[in-house]
């Protein structure tokens, strides 16, 4: 049946992207309109059933750095705009580009019921448990999606919609090529590129995207296994002194003889990559289409020592986790004290200065596996992608829950294209903005095993203990009047209180200077861009 629908498709060819493949007709194209129908009562964005409404897309322009000065050459500019300008906006508990998906944290037909996931770390999983992760991952990998297809071109390769490039693939796969697409260069035409450029990395939207993207992920493998309660789990690789996901009951071993290539008990050593060549696509001005391009690779431990010497230790998550500031000017991999650059890892984790020449934290990761992990493009290839991810996430989720800052702090103007506050991020339909990521994964409908005791993740939840107190001492009080005023201002002591020791902390780790050494030895060696 699946094999007919793909021949039926390869001889159509029918058009679509990680767009929705029912928006992806050239008419729709055209049209710029993606308001599917949902099945469930047969009308646009399940309006008759009060899911949501077609709705024109409110872009909020506001300006971005420097790092990209171009204006109207890229698909990913202002996204979704190039390509649709109406789409499905979902009431409350409903998600989705036909509001059809409950939003996290909401299940059942209705999407009334309200859970907590809990993503664990993968070595407390039952075998059950881990041998269904494994499993979920590989049926991912040879599963046709059927909402989603990938662009394997560019809208003016399109004709500007009006000759469809689109492609089938599978569940596992999309999700490498969007990685690939957001992070991948601007094509400026005459075989010129322009590379400091990527939406989900270098910049605050760092850690949003890749919420929404393990979200998404998440959603995805538990809709194809109809498994509600299968979250994704981490690697804490806090401390470890190789890569001890890397056997073959895990993520795989390595191969006898070739110590590039993975271990042949495991099952994904027969996975092949995709889209890991960005030199030939830029040179050929295309976009990566989704071709095999041979085996999974990795040979964790044979990094450049100068760049990543070993995997990252608890002292540098913790202090990156005491960095006040979210993000600091120019906000790219330059940013000193910022905690998204130090905890993505292009600035020291001892000191928060800003040094390309090294891989930290995040990227040590990424560097540290050396094969297909290593290339920003095709990092997602390797399922310890999402092991890793799922980790770095759970730091990030610390910081909010230790520091709890405002919304307003996330740069909202002057950030690298795609980074600002409240920029769709790329590629994902339905739009989703990097501030709607910016808060407590309890608000997400998750929450990680090592951290459900943690820090209370809101004002109220900090303040609860204290009004427990006061409750207590209410019996003693005189009237509702003094009573009132005694816990205004015990309100306003507590909050006092709290914000004076945030800056105390603030000035205890308002850092060492850094030890400038005279020559860098390492400017020869080329950026290895490690998402
Ligand atoms: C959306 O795009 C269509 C097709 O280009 C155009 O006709 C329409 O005016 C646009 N709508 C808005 C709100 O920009
Ligand atoms: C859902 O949204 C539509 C349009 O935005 C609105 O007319 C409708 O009342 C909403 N339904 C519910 C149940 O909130
Ligand atoms: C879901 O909503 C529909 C329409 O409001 C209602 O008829 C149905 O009983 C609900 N189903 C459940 C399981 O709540
Ligand atoms: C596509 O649209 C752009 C901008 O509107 C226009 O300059 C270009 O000529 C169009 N290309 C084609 C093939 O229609
Ligand atoms: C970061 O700090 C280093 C060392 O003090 C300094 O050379 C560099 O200019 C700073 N970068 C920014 C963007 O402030
Ligand atoms: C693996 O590490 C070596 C240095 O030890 C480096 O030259 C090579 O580029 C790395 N390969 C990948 C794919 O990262
Ligand atoms: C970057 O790190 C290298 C290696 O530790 C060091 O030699 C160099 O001085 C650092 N540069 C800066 C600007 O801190």
């Amino acid at each position: 049946m699946s094999l007919l629908f793909l021949c039926l498709l390869s001889f159509c060819k029918l058009s679509f992207q990680q767009f929705p493949r029912v928006c992806t007709s050239a008419e729709t194209l055209i049209r710029k309109e993606c308001c599917p129908a949902w099945k469930g009562d047969g009308s646009s964005c399940g309006e008759l059933s009060g899911r949501g409404s077609c709705q024109d897309i409110f872009i909020i322009d506001a300006p971005h750095g420097p790092q990209f000065p171009f204006l109207g050459v890229d698909d990913r500019e202002n996204w979704p705009i190039v390509f649709y300008n109406r789409t499905c906006q979902c009431n409350k508990s409903f998600m989705g580009f036909n509001c059809g998906d409950c939003r996290f944290g909401f299940f059942g037909i209705n999407c009334t019921e309200q859970r907590l996931s809990i993503r664990k770390n993968v070595f407390d999983l039952t075998t059950t448990e881990k041998n269904q992760f494994l499993a979920y991952l590989n049926l991912a990998k040879y599963t046709i999606s059927q909402d989603y297809q990938i662009a394997t071109g560019t809208y003016a390769q399109m004709n500007n919609g009006s000759s469809p490039m689109f492609k089938d693939i599978s569940i596992y796969d999309l999700f490498v090529w969007m990685h690939y697409y957001t992070s991948r260069d601007a094509l400026l035409g005459q075989s010129s590129v322009w590379t400091d450029i990527d939406f989900a990395h270098e910049g605050p939207g760092f850690p949003t995207w890749h919420r929404a993207f393990m979200l998404l992920w998440e959603n995805e493998l538990r809709k194809m296994a109809h498994d509600d309660s299968f979250t994704i789990p981490y690697w804490d690789w806090r401390d470890s002194e190789s890569c001890d996901v890397c056997t073959d009951e895990y993520m795989g071993g390595r191969h006898s003889t070739n110590p590039n290539l993975l271990s042949s008990a495991s099952f994904f050593a027969t996975w092949q990559v995709i889209c890991t060549r960005p030199e030939e696509y830029n040179r050929r001005e295309v976009l990566c289409d989704g071709v095999p391009e041979g085996p999974l690779q990795r040979n964790p431990g044979n990094q450049d020592r100068n760049r990543t010497p070993r995997l990252p230790i608890s002292a540098e998550v913790e202090f990156c986790l005491n960095l006040m500031e979210y993000e600091t000017p120019p906000y790219d991999k330059f940013a000193n004290f910022s905690f998204r650059n130090t905890l993505e890892g292009f600035a020291n984790p001892n000191d928060a200065i800003s040094n390309t020449t090294q891989s930290g934290l995040h990227n040590a990761l990424h560097i540290y596996m050396n094969g297909s992990m290593s290339g920003v493009g095709g990092s997602a290839n390797d399922p310890v992608f999402i092991l890793h991810h799922a980790f770095v996430d759970s730091i990030y989720e610390q910081w909010l829950r230790r520091h709890t800052p405002l919304q307003t702090i996330f740069p909202a103007t002057n950030a690298p294209i795609g980074h600002n506050r409240d920029y769709y991020m790329v590629p994902f339909i339905p739009n989703y903005r990097n501030i709607d990521f910016f808060i407590s994964t309890r608000d997400l409908g998750y929450d990680y095993d090592y951290l459900v005791e943690s820090v209370p993740s809101s004002i109220q939840e900090i303040i609860a203990p204290y009004l427990q107190e006061a409750k207590q001492i209410w019996p003693w009080l005189l009237s509702a009047a003094v009573a009132g005023c005694l816990v205004t201002s015990l309100f306003n002591c507590i909050i006092t209180q709290v914000c004076q020791k945030r800056k105390k902390q603030d000035s205890t780790s308002e850092e060492k200077q850094p030890l400038l050494n005279g020559h860098d030895e390492y400017q020869g060696i080329t950026y290895q861009t490690a998402m």
